[in-house]
């Protein structure tokens, strides 16, 4: 399987991704998951990721808390979009299983000095701040990550929280410039694709059936997560972001997209956190990015429910 550190902020859709990770052991080994401050603070997003593993069954599961508030600016979160608790649905709970002791960043750090060089994969599903701060911290790691798969940003549906700009970006677009200019191997999942991955009614049924405790929560986290795309919207259901960068780990061949050039706008009021993307090659500035922006949806939820039945 593919080492993969997974830096999120659960949110409905990240835990949708967690629970697609944990549920496909021969493909991908969680290394352990960081967490950051974005749809809602950093102590819910670490309580989250908890509960989450906790659902999944898997309490072994290595935890660590990561940055709390972007590396320039206020923290900017999405509570109209996940609910006060970022993970509104089903009956959450307390959490026991236990938080590691050790820094996100430094989890991160660490374990790319110990794990053979182009061997770990960075999976993000919030903002970037986390992999920006280990980059600063200890800029060696860099060249010692296999490929980072991103969530963020878009192209032709450039927005979701700004006119121009996606959520994760937005937050963060220091740390996301920093990212996109590291030279590292980037795959950027954008809403281009994410607004294909639509939890239609008959898709989060067939997840709700499995019956299992793990299947009925993520129904319940879908049903709170798609009112906002529906009442907001009129859409068919709620686009599921985060576990479409698992999803390609496992299954590429669902995906399609291509090589780009990606710059992120950090100083424009109007446009900042837009990924300004390269798409048609109007420019020479070099390709940094695989740019994915078509996706079987169809089988990518396929997927999802084969997965969560293993949990
Ligand atoms: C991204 O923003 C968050 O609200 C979601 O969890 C996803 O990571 C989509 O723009
Ligand atoms: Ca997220």
């Amino acid at each position: 399987p593919r080492k993969i550190i997974i830096d999120t902020d659960p949110g409905q859709d990240d835990a949708a991704a967690l629970m697609l990770a944990l549920g496909s052991p021969e493909e991908v080994e969680v290394l352990g998951i960081t967490t950051v401050a974005g749809n809602v603070p950093l102590a819910l997003t670490t309580k989250n990721a908890r509960i989450v593993c906790e659902f999944a069954n898997r309490p072994d599961v290595k935890i660590y808390a990561g940055s709390d508030r972007p590396l320039k600016r206020k923290p900017v979160s999405a509570e109209h979009v996940h609910g006060a608790t970022g993970l509104n649905g089903p009956e959450l709970f307390e959490p026991t299983m236990p938080l590691q002791p050790e820094h996100g960043v430094d989890f991160i750090i660490d374990t790319l000095r110990r794990e053979p060089a182009g061997t770990v994969t960075l999976c993000t599903l919030g903002p970037l701040t986390n992999v920006a701060a280990a980059l600063i911290k200890a800029p060696d790691i860099g060249p010692r990550i296999k490929e980072i798969v991103i969530m963020g940003g878009g192209y032709f549906e450039a927005g979701n929280i700004t006119p121009a700009a996606e959520f994760n970006i937005y937050v963060d677009p220091e740390a996301a410039d920093m990212v996109f200019q590291s030279g590292i191997r980037l795959v950027l999942i954008t809403l281009d694709l994410t607004h294909k991955v639509l939890t239609l009614k008959h898709r989060v049924e067939k997840i709700r059936a499995l019956g299992t405790r793990p299947a009925v929560a993520l129904a319940e986290m879908l049903d709170f997560f798609e009112r906002f795309d529906i009442e907001k919207y009129g859409s068919d259901g709620g686009p599921l972001h985060d576990p479409t960068t698992i999803a390609y780990l496992i299954k590429p061949e669902l995906f399609a997209g291509r090589e780009c050039n990606v710059e992120i706008e950090t100083s424009s009021e109007l446009t900042l956190g837009a990924t300004v993307i390269d798409w048609w090659k109007v420019t020479n500035r070099p390709t940094n990015a695989l740019v994915l922006k078509d996706v079987d949806a169809q089988g990518f939820f396929d997927l999802l429910t084969e997965r969560v039945a293993r949990l």
